[in-house]
């Protein structure tokens, strides 16, 4: 419910989107770091865990200061990913995937970056995705070198062609690391798919 007279800022549903997607990721790396035997991974997924669990908070308190609240969007596939990731019986490497973007340069977070420099978001908006936006690229590469250990542990240091995509790590990554665009994409998906 809306009573205020503020007028709703166009980026709002960019914040509702983070918040939710990071809540979410909070919760799945967190079921992952329980089951894992890799304590190294474990480390690190449950330090990426607390970060995306805090951004999914302080989202969802700054569209309380703007004066708004958060819609929980449910996520049709959420508890299929959750399944996944909290089983023991799965393999970490299985949970991974074969997502290999060690070669990829491009700023994930470009575009976001672009709208910040633009005045986009009013001032404190822009402040803490400046700060999202550095937490998150350092997930990221947190993840990605632990993932690169599990591959390389399993004998599988590069792509291999026998594994087929896992589309929950596929969508936790695009949350991690690629930034706005892909989510935003992942999401008309989803969004897509539960219509
Ligand atoms: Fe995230």
């Amino acid at each position: 419910m809306e009573t205020n007279t503020m007028q709703k800022p166009k980026y709002l549903g960019l914040l509702n989107r983070i918040s939710n997607a990071e809540t979410a990721a909070g919760v799945y790396l967190r079921a992952w770091a329980d089951v894992t035997p890799n304590a190294d991974l474990a480390c690190t997924l449950r330090l990426v865990a607390a970060r995306e669990t805090s951004h999914g908070e302080v989202f969802c308190r700054r569209i309380s200061e703007l004066g708004f609240e958060l819609r929980t969007n449910p996520d049709p596939k959420g508890y299929e990913v959750l399944a996944k990731l909290a089983n023991p019986n799965i393999s970490d490497l299985e949970k991974i995937g074969d997502r290999d973007d060690r070669n990829d340069n491009t700023d994930p977070f470009g575009e976001v970056r672009r709208r910040i420099a633009e005045g986009e978001f009013d001032p404190m908006t822009a402040n803490l995705m400046t700060w999202y936006i550095a937490e998150e690229a350092d997930s990221g590469r947190r993840l990605r070198e632990c993932y690169d250990c599990v591959r390389d542990m399993a004998g599988q240091g590069k792509k291999s062609a026998a594994m087929g995509p896992s589309a929950d790590a596929e969508a936790i990554m695009a949350c991690m690391t690629s930034g706005f665009a892909k989510l935003e994409k992942t999401l008309e998906k989803l969004v897509k798919v539960s219509k």
